[in-house]
């Protein structure tokens, strides 16, 4: 039997997938998803454990190690998956954070199931966690988890963090187990948010919901959390912007391996004057095809010209059985079919679409090569792919136009920011990103560097676990 761990963090997934080839054979890959990004180098250079579920169906698989970090899996039935999974975390709760961008669908058996599967991760977790441990629960997916795990185990420090957008009263009110899930983060002692507003947003819905009194002065980042008492016991809520691994970013970039794959993408491409990159998961929040509609009428005024310029996209496939995601996947592969029929030529096309994942080195020799990173979401709790290609760009080119509506637009002021629903608005934006004059270009990369490489992913990791008032860490 292990010993119990001292510092446990719990996440739908685990930050490796297991993928099973027709022959039989499996492998570990990298999950995706910004979550992961962002936690994995963190707590890969501590000494911890991660609870979550290795991505497929129906497997049970032992605990095991992997590179230090030990790792607890969570068994999901295929009903599981159908119904707290792409059901109720991402039919209902992805689309009603995300501004109803897409009707959220509210159905009783899949709240069930959220509620079935959320014991089972604390379960699981208040059987591994020490005496007196830290457990930091992420996400949306498993809100109810704080309480859960408190009834069982009172002697943990438990923080939460969400890592999408919470979303404005009116619309969380929709939500028929709004209480349930607003009483399921109040069992932490911490409950973090991106952004001072989705702070404020929980604080009102505390009051409104359960009765209780939270403070009323104005949260801020990272310091001023507000303080709600549950009973004797305080609850501290704060925004605490995320980030990433931004030096070992800037130090792939460096190398040499890099700049010579960098140069081969651009060759690859046709050596075009300039090249615009989108990076996303193929997700309905993420603007693609913003971006995409933005470019085809800037051909078709001919304001660009297909022979100088070509766009990348690389698209992550996610969620593939949920219908959003499908009808989204339909329309944007035509519209990029549409761009390639009028403007291509044969060997050229204008836009090169990948549904595929590429791995970490070669996203970053994308970002090196890349003269406009295009970032569009219509609403994104962060957004860590434009923090990503700043952190790239040590030789201070490129430029980066950003959605307005991605947590990351407060912090990343010296971009192009954008307005998503603005189509004319981001139309100029790329334009003026493609012909930006270059003393220009590398003052607003400076100041986004300066921004990216002191607020990294071990800061904001630090600043939460501080306030959590953790001893787990070493
Ligand atoms: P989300 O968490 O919603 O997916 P983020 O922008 O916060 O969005 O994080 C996405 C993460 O996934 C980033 O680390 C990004 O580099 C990575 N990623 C996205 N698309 C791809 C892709 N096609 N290939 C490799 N990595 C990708
Ligand atoms: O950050 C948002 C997030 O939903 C994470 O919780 C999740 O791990 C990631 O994006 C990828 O999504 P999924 O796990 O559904 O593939």
């Amino acid at each position: 039997m292990n010993s119990g761990a001292d510092f446990i963090v719990v996440a739908n997934r685990l930050p490796v997938d297991l993928e099973r080839a027709e022959d039989g054979t499996q492998r570990w890959k990298h999950s995706p998803g910004g979550l992961v990004s962002a936690l994995e180098p963190f707590l890969r250079s501590k000494s911890g454990a991660w609870v979550g579920w290795p991505g497929v169906p129906d497997v049970d698989v032992e605990e095991f190690e992997d590179d230090g970090l030990r790792l607890i899996p969570v068994t999901l039935s295929a009903a599981d998956v159908r119904d707290y999974y792409e059901g109720f975390s991402n039919a209902t709760l992805w689309p009603l954070y995300h501004d109803v961008v897409e009707p959220p669908v509210f159905d009783r058996a899949w709240w069930d199931s959220y509620v079935k599967v959320n014991h089972r991760f604390a379960e699981a977790t208040a059987a591994v966690a020490s005496p007196g441990a830290t457990v930091w629960v992420q996400d949306y997916q498993l809100q109810l988890v704080p309480q859960l795990l408190r009834e069982q185990r009172p002697d943990l420090r438990i923080g939460f963090f969400l890592h999408i957008p919470f979303p404005p009263v009116e619309l969380f009110m929709q939500l028929p187990w709004r209480t349930e899930i607003v009483r399921g983060l109040l069992g932490a002692d911490l409950v973090g948010f991106h952004r001072p507003g989705g702070a404020q947003n929980f604080l009102w819905l505390a009051r409104r919901l359960v009765g209780l009194e939270p403070s009323r002065a104005a949260v801020g980042v990272r310091t001023r959390p507000g303080l709600i008492h549950v009973g004797d016991r305080p609850v501290r809520v704060g925004a605490f912007p995320i980030s990433i691994d931004s030096a070992g970013l800037d130090g792939m970039a460096r190398k040499r391996d890099t700049i010579q794959r960098a140069q081969q993408i651009r060759t690859d491409l046709g050596n075009p004057k300039k090249i615009l990159l989108g990076v996303d998961r193929l997700d309905y929040t993420k603007g693609i095809d913003v971006r995409l509609h933005a470019l085809q009428e800037l051909l078709i005024e001919g304001r660009v010209d297909p022979d100088e310029v070509t766009m990348v996209q690389l698209a992550t496939p996610s969620r593939e059985r949920v219908e959003h995601y499908q009808r989204m996947r339909q329309g944007i592969e035509q519209v990029v079919s549409r761009i390639n029929g009028e403007f291509g030529k044969v060997g050229h096309p204008v836009v090169h679409y990948l549904h595929q994942s590429v791995d970490r080195r070669e996203l970053v020799a994308f970002f090196s090569a890349a003269d406009v990173m295009v970032v569009t979401p219509v609403r994104d709790g962060m957004n860590l792919v434009c923090k990503e290609y700043v952190a790239c760009r040590h030789d201070l080119g490129g430029t980066l136009v950003l959605s307005e509506f991605a947590g990351a637009a407060a912090e990343l002021t010296s971009a192009f920011l954008v307005n998503p629903h603005d189509l004319d608005g981001v139309k100029n934006a790329l334009h003026a990103a493609l012909t930006i004059d270059p003393a220009e270009g590398r003052r607003r990369m400076r100041a986004l560097r300066r921004q990216v490489l002191t607020h990294d992913v071990d800061r904001w990791a630090r600043s939460f676990l501080e306030a959590l008032g953790s001893q787990g860490l070493n």
